[in-house]
């Protein structure tokens, strides 16, 4: 039977790093207030020059040596964004250019901050019918560029950054179980509301959210699809090793861990570090931890998203 394993991760984060600090220097917030209420401390954000495709670019390098693979290896490449480099061509075609491969399939999955659930969990699917072999799956985004900067109850939560994982085909799992979900009569709660019509944007361009909807829904779906990923595998929480549900706010993590049971010290989190950045920060965060050896191989880690839409997911992976 064929399976897929994770072989290695790769990550990248734009080098302008702006604190809160400097965020209260140009609107009316405090590190405290965001602080307290979001755990984060700081987000990197993008330099005008710089895109998904160019910060996929660089997790995908990390991530390709990491592996110990040649690019051309590569035989599927899946980015998750919602914050493309263009209308079209997708970011993933974008990438594949860069990374000087061609011929493999490569395509954009949009799901939001799910949107790196979404894409492992395709990558896999793909792997196991046996129609390819080796995946580059990455969460890539500049938020940054759809934020109104003068929304304090937004612009304070979001960062840019790129995460990436090679997933390969071998005859132990690797991925054990995926759970992916969706209620579009959600959207209105958390949403980009603009598009592009006749060379003009229509709508608004905007990310709008209700942040207490958003809050409770998150909280609630990300407890449920941890018991059905358990219960699918036939695991205890206790045999969950590390969670690592998207990194919107320290809030939402700590209070998911509670409600499952796990104890804090099996929590990855990177939010206070990189705020939200959506599709990019499961894959961040699964990088850094392997990276600073938390993560061991063997390790079962349950990896989570939640997002606009509303989508959310889970996959248990063991590395
Ligand atoms: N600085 C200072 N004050 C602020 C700021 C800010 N940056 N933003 C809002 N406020 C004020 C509001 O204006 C309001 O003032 P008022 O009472 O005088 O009207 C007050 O703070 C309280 O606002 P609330 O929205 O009620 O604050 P709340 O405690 O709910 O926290 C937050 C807001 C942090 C957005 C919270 O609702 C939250 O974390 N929700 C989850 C949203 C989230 O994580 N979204 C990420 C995207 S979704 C995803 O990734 C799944």
């Amino acid at each position: 039977m064929i399976h897929s394993r994770i072989i290695g991760s790769g990550s990248y984060l734009p080098r302008n790093v702006v604190t809160n600090a400097a965020l209260a220097q140009r609107m009316d917030t405090s590190d405290d207030w965001i602080r307290s209420r979001t755990g984060i401390r700081q987000r990197h954000i993008a330099e005008a020059n710089e895109t998904s495709s160019s910060l996929a670019f660089e997790a995908s390098k990390a991530a390709i040596a990491s592996a110990g693979i040649a690019a051309q290896d590569i035989d599927l490449i899946i980015v998750a964004t919602s914050t493309p480099d263009y209308v079209f061509p997708s970011t993933a075609c974008l990438l594949q250019d860069k990374l000087g491969i061609k011929g493999s399939p490569a395509f954009d999955l949009q799901a939001v901050c799910s949107g790196f659930v979404y894409a492992l969990t395709t990558a896999d699917l793909f792997i196991r019918s046996g129609q390819h072999r080796c995946a580059l799956v990455v969460g890539a985004e500049v938020f940054s560029r759809i934020l109104d900067w003068n929304d304090r109850g937004t612009c304070v939560l979001f960062g840019d950054g790129a995460g990436a994982v090679i997933l390969k085909a071998d005859d132990q799992p690797g991925i054990m179980a995926s759970a992916l979900h969706a209620d579009g009569s959600h959207a209105g709660i958390l949403s980009v509301p603009g598009n592009i019509c006749g060379g003009k944007v229509t709508g608004d361009p905007f990310l709008r959210m209700d942040g207490p909807a958003v809050f409770k829904f998150a909280v609630r779906v990300l407890d449920e699809v941890a018991r059905e990923i358990l219960a699918k595998c036939k695991l205890q929480v206790d045999d969950v090793d590390w969670l690592i549900p998207h990194q919107a706010n320290l809030r939402i993590l700590e209070s998911t861990a509670k409600r499952l049971g796990l104890p804090h010290e099996k929590l990855i989190v990177t939010v206070d570090q990189h705020g939200n950045t959506s599709a990019a920060s499961v894959p961040l965060a699964l990088d850094l931890a392997l990276r600073d050896g938390r993560i061991k191989a063997g390790d079962k880690v349950m990896l989570q998203g939640v997002g606009g839409g509303f989508t959310w997911g889970a996959v248990l992976v063991q590395i």
